[in-house]
Order: C-alpha cells, then structure tokens, then sequence
C-alpha cells in the first residue's frame, strides 16, 4: 500500500490467520493485507522478538526455544496472544501470522473467538517447495526500525543494507542460521502441518502457491479470501 494511504477495503470483521512454513511468506502478506484491510497485523515472532530486544521475563521466557528453533511452550504463547487480541483496535478484525501453531493453540483460540462472539477465522495456508523456502530464509533481512522485510535475492532494498521506507539498518535473524532453520522445519512438520487438516476440516481452509512474486502471491491471497486486492 502506498505510504500514506487509508485502508482500501472493508474491515474483515474476523480473524485472518496465515499459516504455513517458515519463510513461506506469512509477515510479508500479513503486513499487506492487514494494511489494506486497516487492521492489526499480529505476529507472534515479532511479539516474542521485541520481548527477547527488551529484556522481559517474557522475552527470556522464550530466548532459548526461539534461538533453538523450538516452539515456545503453549502456556506462554496463549496468554500473551489473548491479551493482543483483547484491546480495542483488534474489534474490527486481525491478521494472525504464526499463531496458532499447535492444536491446544487453536483450540484456545476457537474458544477465544466463540467467547468474543466473533465469525469462524478465514485461513489462508501458503505453500511453498523446500528449496524456496531455504533461499527466501537466507536471504531474509528486517528493517531494526519498521521490520519491513526484504530479500537479498529477490526484494533487494534500493541501497543495500537500508531500508525503502525509513532507512533503518537491515538485520538477519539470528534463527535464519542454517541448523536453526532445519530445527524450524522441523517443528513446522511435527507441530504446525496438523492444522492444515483440522481447519480444512471445517472449511475455512485456503490453500495459496506462494511461488511468485510477492504481489502475485497477494493478487492470490485476496482472490483466496474472496476480496478484489
Ligand atoms: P516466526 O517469526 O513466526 O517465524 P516463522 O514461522 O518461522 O516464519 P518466518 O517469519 O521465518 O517466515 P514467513 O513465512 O513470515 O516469511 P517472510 O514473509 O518473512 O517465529 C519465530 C519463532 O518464534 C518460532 O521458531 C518459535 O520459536 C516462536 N514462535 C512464534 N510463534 C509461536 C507460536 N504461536 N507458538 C510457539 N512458538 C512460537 O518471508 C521470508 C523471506 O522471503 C523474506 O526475505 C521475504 O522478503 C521473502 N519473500 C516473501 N515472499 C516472497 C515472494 N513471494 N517472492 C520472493 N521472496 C519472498
């Protein structure tokens, strides 16, 4: 969305949720589309990492799985994401990206929204082949200052190292590291894949190629979620 500009659509009135595997592209579309939505974007890695910046006795709840490339336990995830969803600007709707991530997380998550009396989620589960998602990981570089994301190989910053729209320093990851990215996989296999079963069961299960450019990937996000981009 150009910089400036209000939002372009209608609020969706419900949780959007992206699921799918690291590097699949989750924050990139995320940010988009709750942009042009004008609702939260909520990630909960981005959650855990300002914690991990700040210090907290959250962010050192979570250092070692994060730098591990495990989970955070279900327990701590949930009762920071119920107290997000909680304030008022989440009223009109959300975009979840990497949560829930487990069954009791989506569970508790249902049973949030059921006592919230909000509409069933929209889920939109990108997917992407191995060797994409390795090359999108290794090349993945954030903005310190607005963590707008870029990619060395294929969304290069005008001048490297800085970011387009702030001209904050670009940072790796300390979990884009190659053996953290195969324990990040992994868990991804174990713990996550289930819920494309479980959501797809109830029907609010899209299924989007990720391959492309971003803004065709959204081109398709948007058709998934039945709204014109
Ligand atoms: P989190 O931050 O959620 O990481 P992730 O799920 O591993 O996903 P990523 O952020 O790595 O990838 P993405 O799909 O968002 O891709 P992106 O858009 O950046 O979680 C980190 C950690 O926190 C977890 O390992 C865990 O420890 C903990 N955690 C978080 N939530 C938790 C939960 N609910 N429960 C328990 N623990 C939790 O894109 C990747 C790269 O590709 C970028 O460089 C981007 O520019 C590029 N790219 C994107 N789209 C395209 C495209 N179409 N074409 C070319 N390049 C593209």
């Amino acid at each position: 969305m150009p910089d400036g500009a209000g939002p372009d659509i209608d609020a969706p009135q419900r949780a959007i949720i992206f699921l799918g595997p690291p590097g699949a592209g989750k924050g990139t579309q995320a940010r988009e589309v709750a942009a042009r939505f004008g609702v939260p974007h909520v990630s909960t890695g981005d959650m855990f990492r300002e914690h991990m910046a700040r210090g907290t006795p959250l962010g050192e709840q979570a250092r070692r799985f994060v730098q591990n490339g495990a989970l955070v336990p279900d327990e701590v995830v949930l009762g920071m994401v119920e107290e997000r969803i909680s304030r008022p600007d989440c009223r009109s709707g959300l975009v979840m990206d990497g949560f829930p991530r487990t069954q009791p997380q989506a569970e508790a998550l249902d049973e949030i929204l059921r006592q919230g009396l909000w509409a069933p989620p929209r889920v939109v589960h990108l997917v992407l082949d191995a060797d994409q998602l390795l090359r999108r990981l290794t090349g993945r570089r954030t903005c310190a200052l607005g963590g707008e994301i870029y990619n060395i190989y294929d969304r290069p910053p005008k001048v490297a190292g800085r970011c387009d729209n702030d001209g904050g320093e670009l940072v790796q990851r300390a979990d884009d590291r190659e053996e953290v990215i195969r324990e990040r996989l992994s868990a991804y296999q174990a713990q996550t894949q289930p819920l494309v079963d479980y959501y797809h069961g109830r029907g609010v299960l899209a299924s989007v190629d990720a391959a492309g450019s971003p803004a065709t990937v959204t081109e398709r996000v948007f058709g998934a979620l039945g709204q014109a981009p």
